[in-house]
């Protein structure tokens, strides 16, 4: 009797099994060759080959803790053999318990939780409590953003992953705003000494819009670019929100969990939103979970209105228990002290790379989150690659310099014009130096492209 997929199904099988009948995303199904991967431990996976991967993205930046963290492992199994499933009506241990936690470790005031299997679900349902809690409509995005793939949340996505599905992800009311991004301004100053233009813009788009129930950020763009933004942004942002009555969306699915050296990106500026969505690393991605965290004065709106949103896997037990893990281990490992001191190790060792070549525009981030943009040209910045190029198909630069690195044993990701690195934050110092050398390496490609 066969006990496994890896017995009864040959590694080419499973790769054309893959390929040909589930799909892959956000891409054209035509040439997709997926790798094969049989295990992952700590800051690696291995393929079917036996050959191991150093994870320096931790995967889609969500493996905070390293693959199959055994606390977390430990609290699934614990878990589905004690309540596996009960639904979202009842209480239980394992809700009350995290729900605890949450309020110790989330900026402080958020105090009431909806959990969701996503962070696109944690979004939707962000928008929906904040249309239905302040009875106004429009949400304000920002351009270089992700929020998630589903009809809302796609429409609150300023990159161009919501092109299929204009007008706005058909969901009406989402409009967009300059994003902060002080390497390349959208609308064409230079920090300091620009009065934080973009986020007074967000200011006069409230004034002359009306209707407008929130402000969506990533609070550090995650895929678009790891933006950080200027220390004042986020204090007046708040303060801007505050003057008009609009709630203060933070989006950290990707920036939270110790990934920018404070447990959510938020702290690093002591700036509390009225609402914060998360997920990936809240059970360190083993199991699907996200949270839509909520103010008391966001929460009392329901008390005597309906609240008007559920799944059947809400508060799911399974998923609940690893995240208590997860959070649990990360204050063990006090990992974001770790990622803060890590960070200063990665800033040197990345900006060591810039005069090295020719094709780095900046390099860029904050704790262990990091972006590598590259450019043709150092003094125009333009990009080698475009939102319409990756859309249309047409091969990306990055994909070749992340292509020779997984040759040499380095996982990275890529997005458009630029690399994004976010080890899993229990990655040493060692590990760093291997990930940048065959960074150095791999960039031999794009510099070689410079000036064509
Ligand atoms: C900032 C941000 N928001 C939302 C999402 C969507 O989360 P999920 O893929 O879990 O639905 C992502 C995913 O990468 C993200 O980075």
């Amino acid at each position: 009797m066969p006990t496994s997929t890896e017995e009864t199904l040959s590694s080419s099988q499973v790769k054309e099994l893959t390929a040909s009948l589930t799909y892959g995303t956000w891409r054209r199904q035509k040439g997709w060759t997926p790798l094969v991967i049989v295990d992952a431990e700590d800051c690696y996976f291995t393929d079917d080959q036996g050959k191991r991967y150093l994870d320096f993205s931790a995967q889609l930046m969500c493996v905070t803790l390293g693959h199959k963290n055994r606390a977390v492992v430990q609290a699934i199994e614990e878990q589905a053999r004690k309540l596996a499933f009960i639904g979202p009506g009842f209480a239980t241990e394992v809700r009350a318990e995290l729900a605890k936690l949450l309020t110790e470790v989330l900026p402080q005031g958020l105090s009431k939780f909806f959990f969701t299997t996503s962070g696109t679900e944690a979004n939707e349902a962000a928008f929906k409590i904040a249309r239905m809690a302040t009875g106004k409509t429009k949400i304000i995005s920002r351009y270089r953003s992700y929020h998630g793939s589903t009809m809302g949340s796609i429409a609150a996505t300023g990159d161009p992953r919501r092109w299929a599905m204009e007008p706005a992800g058909k969901v009406p009311g989402v409009i967009f705003a300059p994003e902060v991004n002080c390497y390349k301004c959208p609308i064409g100053h230079t920090y300091p000494g620009c009065g934080i233009a973009c986020v007074e813009y967000i200011d006069h788009m409230i004034r002359n819009e009306s209707d407008v129930a929130a402000v969506i950020v990533e609070p550090v763009v995650g895929t678009n670019g790891v933006l950080v933004p200027p220390p004042e942004y986020m204090p007046r942002l708040r303060a801007i929100c505050d003057a008009h009555g609009v709630l203060l969306i933070a989006d950290e699915v990707m920036a939270g969990w110790c990934r920018t050296g404070k447990w959510f990106a938020m702290d690093n500026w002591s700036v509390v939103p009225d609402i914060l969505t998360t997920a990936k690393g809240i059970t360190n991605a083993a199991i699907p979970l996200g949270l839509c965290a909520t103010t008391a004065k966001v929460a009392s709106y329901f008390d005597e209105h309906f609240f008007s949103h559920g799944h059947t896997y809400e508060a799911h037990p399974l998923t609940l228990a690893p995240a208590i893990a997860s959070i649990n281990e990360m204050k063990r490992l006090k990992l974001a002290d770790r990622a803060a001191k890590l960070g200063s190790y990665m800033a040197k060792k990345l900006n060591e790379l810039k005069p090295k070549h020719v094709s780095i525009g900046e390099v860029r981030g904050i704790g262990l989150f990091w972006a590598v943009e590259l450019v043709k040209n150092q003094a125009s910045k333009e990009p080698f690659n475009t939102g319409t190029d990756k859309i249309s198909g047409k091969p990306l630069l990055v994909d070749r310099v992340a292509a020779r690195m997984m040759a040499n044993g380095v996982y990275l990701q890529a997005w458009m014009s630029h690399l994004v690195i976010a080890p899993p934050l229990i990655i040493s110092e060692q590990e760093i130096d291997r990930g940048v050398a065959a960074l150095d390496e791999a960039l031999s490609i794009a510099d070689a492209e410079v000036g064509k």
